[in-house]
């Protein structure tokens, strides 16, 4: 229980630092934990936050006071922050909307006497001055990206407890709460844009930004909701006259969808300022189009009609909010599985985040007693109000967070995180196949060397991309790491050498790339140079890329 107060407290305290900055200048108070509210309303509070914000590019010496002075000519201004990316930005949120309104009505448009504009306004501007330039300036720039490993590492061994470790991970590595605003602004821009051809549509980001599993740096995963016009039906008489609209129609929902992103991609590719590298995806499995977005530094994909994604986001986050150790666990397994090239950020046969947060997930329903239910018993406790059901798939499962009674396992995040590696160095990866709906591994009902049943598309497996060579190296490292962890002078707290730097130890050890090589599959696990195995495998790896 202490362990619980002390990893909230932790938590409480990194977040309130970052905004206690902001707070000094500005009078936004509240947003620092979302509490557990659902998914839902946290979507909905943060969607209504970033209709009200604009995103501006400021000039190298922006005189902070001025700049804000001069905002706040068109209203309140709830709260604002700094950050870089290829250049000095800010977000600002007003207190209403009708703010933005008067200060794009008192927006210039720009003039280039060697170019010519596309007229679209958005709520993405630039600040410009005439006359002297600032002398003074004062930002307090917000982090977009998380430290690298080697500060992580030495951090890490700064801390007393693997606890403290795992927990201190999970601080660095979180999205701030300025990233998550900037997200949704992005969304709400991309919005702007839609709504030229469906004025009642909403972006909404799914996926790591909003699922808690987000990383500092992490792509922006967004959905085209069009809900809001389709899945309004006005109520039809039972006898006499109604009018219907006139629609065109397409052969399926998918070609409706295709061709629906392939207008609004094209749209952002010629009208959206900032968004650079557009490529129509719409061939996948899933139609998207991705692109980068320069003024925040997202990598965005866009999809559309995609909604059991939306249930995936929100059953994640329902995890993850039921107990802190689900988020620093996950945390802490994708750090290490990118430390080791296990993750990638290029698609391929790689184990993707979303596989191994599945198998963090399964990995805490077995622990005895269960850390957390499983999709069953959450489908169990569902009410009417939870029902849903999208293109034949039962996505239901319970939505209010206190009907869920809290599990008795009191483990350490130090007594986890051994496990974990443990429990997936021997699991039976060959025959089983692990399912968060069933919490316990079935035989695998197709062959593929990993096999994560896709909780609400039960046919589908999560990791079906994963070939054997990424499989063996993830149950190589798992078994290493699991032998480290045993190991006394792992465990043991390192002693500061020069009064600054601490000798890597716990945690760190494992983040340390020079490990990787001392493990043979299978084998008798030895702590010495790469073995031939190892060796293999990786050329075998460099002739897949
Ligand atoms: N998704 C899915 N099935 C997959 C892959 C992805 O349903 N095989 C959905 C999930 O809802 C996932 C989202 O698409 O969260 C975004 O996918 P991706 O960006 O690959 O994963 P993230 O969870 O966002 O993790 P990352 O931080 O790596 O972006
Ligand atoms: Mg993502």
């Amino acid at each position: 229980c202490l362990k619980k107060v002390d990893t909230l407290l932790r938590r409480n305290i990194g977040t309130n630092a970052v905004v206690a900055q902001g707070e000094a200048l500005c009078k936004e108070e509240s947003d620092v934990k979302d509490g557990s509210q659902s998914l839902y309303a946290v979507q909905a509070k943060r969607q209504e936050q970033a209709e009200r914000s604009v995103l501006i590019s400021c000039l190298s010496k922006t005189n902070e006071k001025k700049f804000v002075k001069y905002l706040s000519k068109y209203g309140d201004i709830q709260k604002y922050f700094f950050y870089e990316s290829y250049g000095m930005y800010a977000v600002i949120e007003y207190t209403n909307q009708e703010s933005v309104s008067s200060l794009l009505e008192d927006t210039a448009f720009p003039s280039f006497s060697h170019e010519c504009m596309v007229p679209f306004k958005s709520r993405l501007l630039s600040l410009r001055n005439i006359g002297s330039a600032d002398s003074a300036h004062r930002q307090l720039c917000q982090p977009q990206t998380t430290v690298p490993i080697n500060t992580l590492i030495e951090r890490l061994s700064r801390e007393e407890s693997i606890d403290q470790q795992v927990t201190a991970l999970t601080e660095a590595y979180q999205l701030t709460e300025e990233n998550i605003r900037l997200r949704f602004l992005v969304c709400s821009l991309l919005k702007d844009i839609a709504a030229a051809y469906f004025p009642e549509c909403s972006i909404k980001p799914f996926g790591s930004s909003v699922n808690g599993y987000g990383k500092l740096g992490c792509d922006l995963d967004m959905i085209l909701d069009l809900d809001g016009i389709s899945g309004r039906k006005a109520k039809m008489p039972k006898a006499g006259l109604f009018m219907e609209y006139q629609m065109k129609s397409e052969n399926s929902e998918r070609d409706v969808t295709k061709s629906i992103l392939s207008v609004i991609g094209e749209c952002v590719d010629r009208f959206g300022p900032g968004c650079v590298g557009v490529q129509k995806i719409l061939n996948a499995r899933c139609p998207l189009v991705r692109f980068s977005h320069q003024p925040s530094g997202f990598q965005c994909d866009l999809t559309a009609n995609n909604r059991v994604a939306i249930k995936s986001t929100e059953l994640l986050y329902l995890y993850g909010e039921l107990d802190p150790r689900v988020r620093s666990l996950v945390f802490t397994v994708r750090c290490w599985a990118r430390t080791h090239a296990i993750t990638s950020s290029i698609p391929g046969a790689w184990i993707t985040n979303f596989s191994l947060t599945f198998m963090v997930l399964f990995f805490l329903q077995k622990r005895s007693p269960p850390i957390i239910p499983t999709l069953d018993h959450l489908r169990a406790l569902a009410g009417p109000e939870d029902k849903s059901l999208i293109e034949g798939n039962d996505c239901t499962f319970v939505s209010d967070f206190s009907k869920i009674r809290p599990l008795s396992n009191t483990e350490t995040l130090e007594k986890l995180l051994c496990e974990f590696f443990e429990f997936y160095s021997t699991f039976s990866f060959s025959q089983k196949s692990i399912n968060v709906r069933k919490g316990k591994e079935q035989n695998k009902p197709e062959v593929a060397p990993l096999h994560i049943q896709n909780p609400f598309e039960t046919s589908l497996n999560v990791s079906k991309n994963v070939n054997a060579v990424q499989l063996e190296r993830f149950i190589a490292l798992c078994q290493e790491s699991s032998w480290l962890l045993q190991q006394s002078e792992t465990r043991t707290p390192g002693v500061s050498t020069d009064g600054n730097t601490a000798t890597p130890w716990g945690l760190a050890t494992l983040l340390m790339p020079s490990q990787i090589a001392a493990v043979r599959s299978g084998k008798k696990r030895r702590r010495e140079p790469a073995s031939e195995r190892i060796k293999g495998l990786l050329e075998s790896l460099k002739k897949d890329n």
